[in-house]
């Protein structure tokens, strides 16, 4: 039944996909020359296992998310793109860095809040899962000098519903540029930049699970992030105080079904 179902869907959506590409080809004249390039670049692509990085750089992960989720009007927390750069069941911990020589002596940043249902309860089931860039290079994966799984942590929520992470304010960085999705982005002229960012993945029983992403305002990339991910609602004030930095920013869950 289902396999009848996905093959309804692509006998609707194939024909429109290859009528849309078919046209562009022939509007720009495109040459064999050209299209075997094209052909040669996607399986680059796919050898270097960057079609998420791709999707992400057209702005396509963007379109899919707001076809997805937009139009929400039940009060949950906007939803974002997750991009590559997951890694699943990160440890569960408060503070979800440990130091390394080379991060600097920025303070810590406390980023606390309530994970509730769309109804108002609490949910002190949930989990919440984070992951960034420290304060001072890339992922943990792009980084030696950071321990491996650095600035990624799981929190379960307390008995009403609220959450506090010990981390650090990240920075804008640039999404890789060493593979043909670099040599994409050069080619069209297009700058490899994300504003500063923590990725959430929010889960609690019988509530849709939320992949988000927090900023944080007056970072020169809010109006241009490469991948176009920035949403006003997402974007959360940081206080100084004498050796902290906090961040607040609650998350509402929408119930399942
Ligand atoms: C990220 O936000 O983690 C990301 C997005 C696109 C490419 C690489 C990283
Ligand atoms: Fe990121």
């Amino acid at each position: 039944m289902s396999v009848q179902v996905q093959s309804e869907r692509l006998a609707e959506v194939v024909p429109d996909a290859l009528a849309a590409i078919h046209e562009v080809l022939e509007r720009h004249r495109v040459t064999e020359q050209e299209w075997m390039a094209v052909l040669g670049f996607l399986t680059e692509v796919g050898r270097a296992d960057e079609f998420v990085l791709l999707s992400d750089v057209t702005r396509t992960s963007v379109l899919i998310d707001a076809l997805t989720h937009g139009g929400d009007e039940s009060g949950a927390t906007a939803s974002d793109v997750e991009g590559p750069m997951y890694t699943v069941e990160p440890p569960f911990r408060k503070k979800i860095y440990e130091e390394y020589e080379g991060m600097g002596d920025d303070d810590p940043l406390f980023v606390r809040g309530t994970v509730t249902s769309t109804g108002g309860s609490p949910l002190p089931e949930a989990v919440v899962d984070v992951w960034q860039t420290g304060p001072a290079g890339g992922y943990d994966v792009w980084d030696e000098r950071q321990p491996e799984g650095n600035f990624r942590g799981r929190i379960r929520a307390e008995a009403d519903g609220s959450y506090e992470i010990q981390t650090m304010l990240p920075r804008p960085y640039t999404v890789p540029t060493d593979g043909p999705t670099g040599r994409y982005l050069e080619a069209i002229g297009q700058h490899p930049w994300r504003p500063a960012h923590i990725h959430f993945k929010v889960t609690a029983p019988g509530h849709q699970t939320l992949v988000t992403q927090l900023f944080f305002p007056d970072d020169p990339y809010l109006e241009n992030d490469t991948i176009g991910a920035v949403k006003k609602a997402l974007v959360r004030p940081v206080e100084t105080h004498e050796d902290h930095l906090t961040c607040d920013f609650d998350i509402v869950l929408r119930p399942a079904g």
